[in-house]
């Protein structure tokens, strides 16, 4: 794909401004799109790369209201330290934008207004909660209550965390008022909506998810199943006074969805990086230019408004390029456990700065070689011990360290005059098989970063090292010296060229060392074109004092690590966080009870349900009847575990769709917001069928 295209237009998701960014940010978006960034670069590319504050939206109102400042307050703070933290990692934007600027707000009104004269949306008066002691409409994550599928007394008004399912505030059992707690009440009001059924039937749109079929197969997946589902009209305003407000008559008071502002931030974040270099180029030469290409780097959380709304929005305003693919990542877990901000479970990149200072490239080798490129992955501070050291250490160090500390020893500290006057024919074998490993991989090498497979792209990196050491081992320069000096400059001089292409190799990936190890081997120009080169490092080249490019990490390092967590995994379980204790809800009669009715079931089928992580498709055998039922419990129970099992089920649960299934009741479960869920059965075996009362 990069052969296609001259332009590059690169994106990360504009992170919300309400928090420090931890390990899970870099490993989802902001690394992958800064290697292959780094990558069209090298390779010559003309490249941009966008990103900026995402400033609007409830989290950060919810945010200030905690603090007690003002959402202003609770954005200054944090964009200062989220765009220094992505710096300090070498995460190199072209642009870092706000979209609380005023380029972003006049940007954002205009793309709204376009679509707007042309009636693109449809006016819409539909009732809204409103909190009245508040006195104002609750959007999204203003209102929370019980997951109508799950039960997740936490859910809220746009999505239920726990099961995955995409909710309307409406559809939550006891809704509640975030900011007040008050129960909300229904008031009319008008919104403007995008009218994604109709767009998607359209003939533009149709062509466009044709490039679906190049895109991973998560994001496929995922939109494939909203289009199947068929989309909804969307309100692209909000009731709400944070934002960017809403440039029609009659909206006042309102403003413009969050998700409909902040994509059009990366076309604003564009302009606002031309207009403060001079103008010497454009926004629209970029965005209005089929010769871009067009690439959105996120997490799997944003998929549905890169992939889809963002594009139908381009697409109704006219003029503007596609996206050409929306390179997703899933999660990244910590420790066993989903990374949390409001748990403090995450590893900060703020406070890995202070504690490891100098060692930001060990911490992007790590995350590149777990990142969660097709599935769900952890990071677990053993394992970055264990790769710094006997990877980055062993393998690469190592072997830059013993070439510069030999080249030391027996030249002065210069390059030898080798291989240039080595006779035709007179390979040895290791070095033949050296040359060939280093030359495979490189090319394997390029062909993943070509397609974004960045974690195997790495991985071939490390093997260019690993032929070097094997060289080195096969030949051991060191014991030949006294015999046959001439054969230890070929294999030295052989060897100062395997660490050139390191350097060059490294940049996308550890854009510190390859900076460091230029340096160290008197090379300041080296080109990614070089990579096919023989020579790179020409005999008698001045080399730097030897120097190790990564200390190994000790295991006190680690043990804080490990100490620190451990004692917010005892602050979290000791007193459960506030919204965990709930609170009693009010009274019902034995008669609402007695509406209930309450099986025993054995499971006897368990099974995943292919693209939902959550979901497990069981059959449970009531006595009378065998039923499917879908639970969203697969992060707790491994489908065999359950087969067999007693569990209680609600068997006259209305049944419901989902996921193209119809599931059939529902098993009861005992367990907080956070931590395990135990399915809850009869405390000795009994008949399949039998009453629960
Ligand atoms: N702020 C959003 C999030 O963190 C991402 C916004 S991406 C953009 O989930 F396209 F809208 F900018
Ligand atoms: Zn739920």
């Amino acid at each position: 794909m990069a052969q296609e295209k001259k332009k590059y237009l690169v994106t990360a998701a504009l992170p919300y401004a309400n928090g420090p960014v931890h390990i899970g940010h870099l490993a989802g978006c902001y690394l992958p799109a800064d290697v292959y960034v780094r990558y069209l670069k090298a390779i010559g590319k003309e490249v941009i790369f966008i990103c900026g504050s995402d400033e609007h939206g409830v989290p950060i109102t919810i945010k200030a209201k905690k603090e007690g400042i003002t959402p202003q307050q609770v954005v200054d703070k944090y964009n200062g330290i989220m765009k220094n933290a992505f710096e300090q990692f070498g995460i190199d934007f072209s642009y870092y934008g706000r979209t609380s600027s005023a380029v972003h707000h006049e940007t954002a009104q205009a793309f709204f207004k376009n679509l707007y004269d042309k009636g693109v949306f449809e006016e819409e008066v539909t009732k809204q909660y409103f909190d009245v002691e508040a006195n104002q409409f609750l959007a999204d994550r203003y209102i929370t209550g019980t997951c109508p599928r799950c039960g997740n007394t936490g859910a809220y008004g746009d999505q239920c965390e726990k099961c995955g399912t995409a909710l309307s505030p409406t559809d939550l059992i006891n809704p509640k008022s975030a900011l007040s707690g008050a129960v909300p009440v229904l008031k009319e009001t008008k919104n403007w909506f995008l009218p994604m059924g109709k767009i998607q039937a359209s003939e533009e749109f149709s062509s466009y998810i044709k490039r679906f079929d190049g895109w991973k197969s998560n994001i496929k997946g995922q939109c494939n199943s909203w289009l199947t589902e068929g989309l909804q009209s969307r309100a692209m305003t909000r009731d709400l006074d944070w934002g960017v407000p809403v440039p029609v008559e009659g909206a006042e008071g309102k403003v413009l969805y969050v998700w409909f502002d902040a994509p059009i931030g990366y076309i604003s974040a564009t302009k606002e990086y031309f207009q403060q270099n001079g103008n010497t180029d454009s926004m629209e030469n970029w965005w209005m230019n089929e010769e871009t290409s067009l690439v959105h780097f996120i997490g799997k959380d944003n998929i549905v408004f890169h992939a889809i709304i963002f594009p139908m929005m381009l697409m109704t305003h006219g003029n503007f390029i596609l996206p050409e693919n929306v390179p997703a990542n899933e999660f990244l877990n910590l420790e066993g456990d989903k990374i949390s901000t409001s748990r403090n479970w995450a590893v900060w990149l703020h406070e890995y700065l202070v504690d490891f200072p100098k060692r930001e490239d060990e911490l992007r080798y790590v995350l590149t070689s777990i990142a969660p490129e097709t599935k769900d992955s952890e990071f677990t501070w053993k394992d970055y011990q264990t790769r710094v050291n006997s990877e980055l250490v062993s393998i690469f160090g190592n072997f830059v360290n013993r070439v510069l500390v030999l080249c030391e020893k027996y030249f002065e500290g210069k390059a030898p005059f080798g291989a240039a006057n080595l006779p035709e024919g007179n390979l040895t074998e290791a070095r033949n098989l050296c040359f060939n490993q280093v030359a495979q991989s490189i090319n394997d090498m390029e062909a993943c970063l070509e397609q974004i497979k960045l974690r195997d792209g790495q991985s071939l990196f490390m093997n260019i090292a690993r032929a070097g050491n094997k060289y080195l081992a096969d030949t051991e320069p060191w014991k030949l010296y006294k015999t046959n000096p001439d054969l230890v400059q070929t294999i030295l001089f052989d060897a100062l060229q395997i660490c050139a292409k390191l350097a060059i190799a490294a940049q996308p990936f550890l854009p510190h060392t390859a900076l460091k190890l230029s340096q160290l081997l008197g090379a300041n120009n080296l080109d990614w074109q070089q990579l096919k080169k023989d020579i790179i490092i020409e005999g008698g080249t001045q080399l730097g004092k030897p120097e190790i490019l990564y200390k190994p990490v000790d295991d006190e390092d680690i043990q804080k690590q490990l100490l620190r967590l451990s004692e917010i995994k005892k602050e979290n379980t000791s007193q459960p966080a506030k919204s965990e204790l709930q609170e009693v809800k009010a009274n019902i009669t034995y008669e609402d009870f007695d509406k209930l009715d309450l099986r025993v079931g054995k499971v006897i089928e368990a099974e995943k349900v292919p693209k939902a992580d959550k979901l497990l498709k069981l059959i449970v055998d009531l006595g009378f009847e065998k039923r499917t039922i879908l639970s969203g419990i697969a992060e707790y129970y491994q489908p065999e575990e359950l087969v067999g099992k007693l569990v209680t089920v609600v068997a006259n649960l209305a049944p419901r769709k989902i996921r193209g299934i119809e599931s059939q009741g529902m098993l009861l479960m005992a367990g907080n917001d956070f931590g395990k869920l135990f399915s809850v059965g009869p405390e000795k075996d009994i008949e399949p069928g039998s009453i629960v009362k």
